[in-house]
C-alpha cells in the first residue's frame, strides 16, 4: 500500500505557475517533448451547421510522463486522441512527436481502445506477435518478444488461449502487451478499462501502474473516471465542453503504486470534481433542456451523447 501523503500533493498548475515559474516540474528544459498539441482546433459538420468539439488545445508531454485527460462526456477526448495518433485529421493546429510533425498513424504512437479490438481468429500469443511480422522480426523473435509481454501482462499462461475464452479483464491486458511489443514512443488510451467492473479496473490500474514503472513510456489516457486518472497520472488535464478546451491541470505528485481506494486518492478526487462540477452541469442543463439552451444552440439541435457519464467512481 501507499504511504500516505497530504493533498499537498495535488498541485494546480495555475498556482504553480503563478507561485513560481521554476517548480514546473513536467518541463524539462533543453529536450524535445515527447509530444506537442499546438493550436489544435477541430469542428464537424452536421445537418444544423457546424459544431466546434476542440479549440484552440495545446499540450506538451514529456518523456515518461503519465498524463490522463478528464472531461464530460462528448467533450472531445477521443477527438483529441485520434488527432493525436494521426487517425483524424484537424481544423488547424499541428502535433509533433519528438522533432516530426505528426501527418498520419504511425507505429510510434499506438492506440488502446476501450474494447480489446483483438482478432478473433488467432489465439493470444499470434495477437501479440501480429505486428512484429510488420516491423521485420523473425518467427522466433516474435515469439519471443510476445511471450515476454505476455508474462509482463501476467497471461503467459494463456498464450494458447482463444480470444472468446477470455474475459474482459484479460483481453484488455492482450490488448495492453501487443501494444507495448511494438516498443511505441507512446501508449494513447481511450477509456480502456470503462467497460470492465470495478474489481476488474482495480486490478488493471495497479497492472498498469507496475508497467508504467517497469518501461517508463509515455502515456496519454483519456477517461471520463476522475479517480481513475488520480490513480493513474503525473498530471491530469481538465477539458471543458462545447467546445473542448483545456481548463485546467493537476499535477499528482503520490507515490506509486496508488490504490483506488486510498484516502489521498478520494480527496484529490473530490476536489478536481469540484473543479468538473460547473462543465457537468453545463452538459446537464443542456442534455435535460436541448429545446431553450441558448448556450450551445447548434450542439442542441444535433445528436447528443446518451448520458453524461462523468465522475464514476467518486
Ligand atoms: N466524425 C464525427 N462526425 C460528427 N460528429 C462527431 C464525429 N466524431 C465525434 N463527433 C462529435 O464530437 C463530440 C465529441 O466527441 P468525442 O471526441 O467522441 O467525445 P468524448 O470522447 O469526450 O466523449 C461529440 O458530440 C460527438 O458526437
Ligand atoms: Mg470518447
Amino acid at each position: 500500500m501507499p504511504e500516505i501523503a497530504g493533498i499537498e500533493n495535488l498541485i494546480d498548475i495555475d498556482h504553480v505557475k503563478a507561485d513560481n515559474e521554476q517548480q514546473k516540474s513536467h518541463k524539462v528544459s533543453g529536450v524535445w517533448p515527447k509530444l506537442r498539441v499546438q493550436h489544435i482546433s477541430k469542428s464537424f459538420q452536421s445537418k444544423n451547421g457546424r459544431f466546434y468539439v476542440l479549440e484552440d488545445i495545446n499540450l506538451e508531454i514529456q518523456q515518461g510522463e503519465f498524463v490522463c485527460i478528464v472531461g464530460p462526456s462528448g467533450c472531445g477526448k477521443t477527438t483529441l486522441l485520434n488527432i493525436v495518433a494521426g487517425l483524424e485529421k484537424a481544423d488547424s493546429g499541428e502535433v509533433w512527436a519528438d522533432n516530426h510533425k505528426i501527418n498520419g498513424a504511425g507505429t510510434d504512437r499506438v492506440v488502446i481502445f476501450q474494447e480489446a479490438a483483438l482478432f478473433p481468429w488467432l489465439n493470444v500469443v499470434k495477437n501479440v506477435e501480429f505486428g512484429l511480422k510488420l516491423k521485420g522480426f523473425n518467427g522466433r523473435e516474435r515469439r519471443n518478444t510476445a511471450i515476454e509481454y505476455l508474462k509482463m501482462v501476467h497471461l503467459s499462461k494463456f498464450q494458447h488461449a482463444q480470444v472468446h475464452e477470455l474475459s474482459g479483464g484479460m483481453k484488455q491486458r492482450v490488448a495492453i502487451a501487443r501494444a507495448l511489443a511494438m516498443n511505441p514512443e507512446m501508449l494513447l488510451m481511450d477509456e480502456p478499462f470503462s467497460s470492465l467492473d470495478a474489481q476488474t479496473r482495480w486490478i488493471l490500474h495497479y497492472e498498469l501502474q507496475n508497467i508504467w514503472l517497469k518501461t517508463r513510456k509515455t502515456i496519454l489516457f483519456v477517461t471520463h473516471n476522475i479517480r481513475e486518472a488520480v490513480c493513474l497520472a503525473d498530471r491530469i488535464i481538465i477539458l471543458s465542453t462545447s467546445p473542448g478546451k483545456i481548463k485546467k491541470e493537476f499535477l499528482v505528485e503520490l507515490p506509486r503504486p496508488r490504490d483506488d481506494n486510498d484516502v489521498n486518492v478520494a480527496e484529490y478526487s473530490t476536489r478536481i470534481m469540484k473543479e468538473l462540477k460547473a462543465e457537468i452541469d453545463k452538459v446537464m442543463k443542456c442534455e435535460m433542456d436541448a429545446d431553450s439552451c441558448i448556450e450551445c444552440d447548434i450542439k442542441c439541435t444535433t445528436e447528443r451523447p446518451a448520458k453524461t457519464d462523468i465522475g464514476g467512481g467518486i
